[in-house]
């Protein structure tokens, strides 16, 4: 009967995949690149996992970071997603030594193709967690596609945790902003800002509002593009023509408003948010 059923199931992805999509990101940063997702797939269901009581990653072992995001991959594969997006980059800049037995993206790739949109030589502003600085990886990903530029990157050590849970704090977080940004400034007066973090495109009115000479770049457009041509070339697609659903877990031990108000804000739909342990 099991194996019936299993046989069914396999048999209606192949004539339409309505798998969901998964998303990993450390807490919900990765909502942005939900709802830019959510616009370019409107029929593709959604589930996506935010370990915010484990946040923030950056400050974390890369053995730690590697053991958190393989649990969140775990618990993707285990609802049955049909591939995985890090939206969460400093995941991502350890993607080589992360286990999954479905395709993970990394934003990495997608931050870096959208800054060559922007700029073909010289330098390039990066702003990201420790980790993904440390890790170097956006700098070998971009190496592969240009000699030309490069970037003047600078590792924050508390803007997204204070976006995750002190978003309110208008001050605090004006002052990490400016202990994220001025160093880079410092180094070279860069005409364009990588928003190497998935937390930081949440306070992009603000970094606007205190550098607004700086053309910002989000690279979670750039990422619907690399996994509408995945769909496309291992069909893929959920060819419902119905809208898609999304469900989202959040790691969390209390009820969390910040996430419950970035959700309406930022106009995500979703069928449920579940806390979970
Ligand atoms: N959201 C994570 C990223 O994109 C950073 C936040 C954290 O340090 O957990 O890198």
């Amino acid at each position: 009967m099991k194996k019936i059923f299993t046989l069914i199931k396999v048999f209606l992805w192949v004539v339409m995949d309505n798998r969901a999509i998964g998303l990993i990101d450390s807490g919900v940063g990765g909502f942005t690149v939900l709802k830019e997702l959510q616009n370019y797939f409107p029929n593709e269901n959604f589930i996506y996992f935010g370990d915010s009581k484990n946040m923030p990653y950056g400050e974390k072992s890369n053995e730690d970071i590697i053991k958190l995001v393989n649990n969140g991959i775990e618990f993707l594969i285990q609802k049955e997603v049909k591939f995985i997006i890090l939206a969460c980059n400093t995941a991502s800049s350890l993607i080589d030594k992360l286990s999954s037995s479905v395709k993970l993206f990394s934003i990495i790739e997608a931050g870096c193709l959208a800054s060559l949109d922007f700029e073909k030589q010289g330098k390039i502003g990066l702003i990201a967690t420790r980790a993904t600085v440390n890790n170097k990886t956006y700098e070998e990903q971009l190496e592969k596609i240009s000699s030309d530029l490069s970037f003047v990157s600078y590792g924050t050590q508390d803007l997204a945790r204070v976006i995750n849970n002190q978003l309110d704090e208008i001050n605090l977080l004006k002052k990490n902003i400016h202990q994220a940004i001025d160093p880079i400034l410092k180094q070279t007066p860069v005409k364009h800002l990588l928003l190497g973090c998935t937390h930081f495109p949440i306070v992009s009115e603000t970094i606007r509002e205190l550098y607004p000479e700086i053309h910002l770049i989000d690279p979670a457009q750039k990422e619907s593009q690399l996994v509408q041509k995945f769909i496309i070339e291992n069909d893929l697609e959920n060819t419902s023509n119905r809208e898609g659903k999304t469900i989202i877990y959040l790691r969390q031990d209390h009820d969390d408003l910040i996430s419950k108000r970035l959700l309406k804000e930022l106009n995500i739909n979703f069928e449920s948010l579940n806390f979970i342990n």
